[in-house]
């Protein structure tokens, strides 16, 4: 079974607050996840290699640590995962990203997959996931399947809030993918929308609707 990672630092939760909000406008509403993604990066990058160097120093030669170049590679689910990409990058500049374009259909609640585009070596990269919302969980798991189809080998999910049913939903069906989350709500309402939540990430980021 993955691990599930409720980052509790204040930081998080005070700008998770403010994504809350509904009087939060785009502009502070995208400012606002993009900042939190990029607190995020930090846990989520926590367990990356490290190797020893030497380095000289003014004073003297150390033995000191730099990342072993694993490769990173950042997978959102458009559109609203794409609020999350830049706040990511900013501390992992060099990886590369890929795109999955899915929407779930508002009667059915199911995923339909309209775009899929990577990186060429997915399978030797550890995939970041991004996605604001885990609700039912069908978008994040029908995303991390396509990329497992495509042979990649590690995944990991990174959302911004989930209800108990999307958690459910992955580690029963991708025990292998652990997953970073600011909060859990309380559960999903009649039209699949995460209570209390946000609303719709995606009209909030893009100031749709
Ligand atoms: C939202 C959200 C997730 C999905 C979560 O996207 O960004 O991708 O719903 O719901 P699920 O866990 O029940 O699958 P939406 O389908 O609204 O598309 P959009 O980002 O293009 O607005
Ligand atoms: N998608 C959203 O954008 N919000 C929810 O609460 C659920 C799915």
């Amino acid at each position: 079974m993955g691990n599930v990672f409720v980052l509790d630092h204040p930081l998080i939760q005070h700008k998770i607050t403010y994504i809350r909000k509904t009087e939060t406008g785009t502009k502070d509403f995208r400012e606002l996840v993009d900042e939190v993604s990029g607190l995020m990066a930090y846990e989520i990058t926590r367990d990356l290699p490290l190797t020893e160097v030497e380095v000289e120093t003014p004073v003297a030669k150390t033995k000191t640590k730099v990342l072993s170049g694993k490769k990173i590679g950042i997978v959102p689910i458009l559109r609203a995962g794409l609020g999350m990409v830049d706040g990511v990058l900013r501390h992992i500049p060099t990886a590369k990203v890929g795109h999955v374009g899915l929407y779930r259909d508002p009667k059915t609640l199911m995923p339909v997959e309209y775009y899929f585009k990577m990186p060429k070596d997915i399978s030797e990269r550890e995939l970041i996931v991004v996605d604001p919302m885990l609700a039912t969980g069908g978008s994040a798991a029908d995303a991390i399947q396509s990329l497992k189809k495509r042979d990649a080998k590690k995944i990991k999910l990174m959302c911004l809030i989930a209800a108990p049913e999307g958690v459910d939903h992955i580690q029963k069906e991708h025990p292998d993918v652990d997953i970073y989350l600011a909060g859990i709500d309380e559960k999903l309402d009649e039209k699949g929308y995460i209570v209390p939540g946000l609303g719709d990430a995606g009209d909030r980021l893009f100031g749709t609707k």
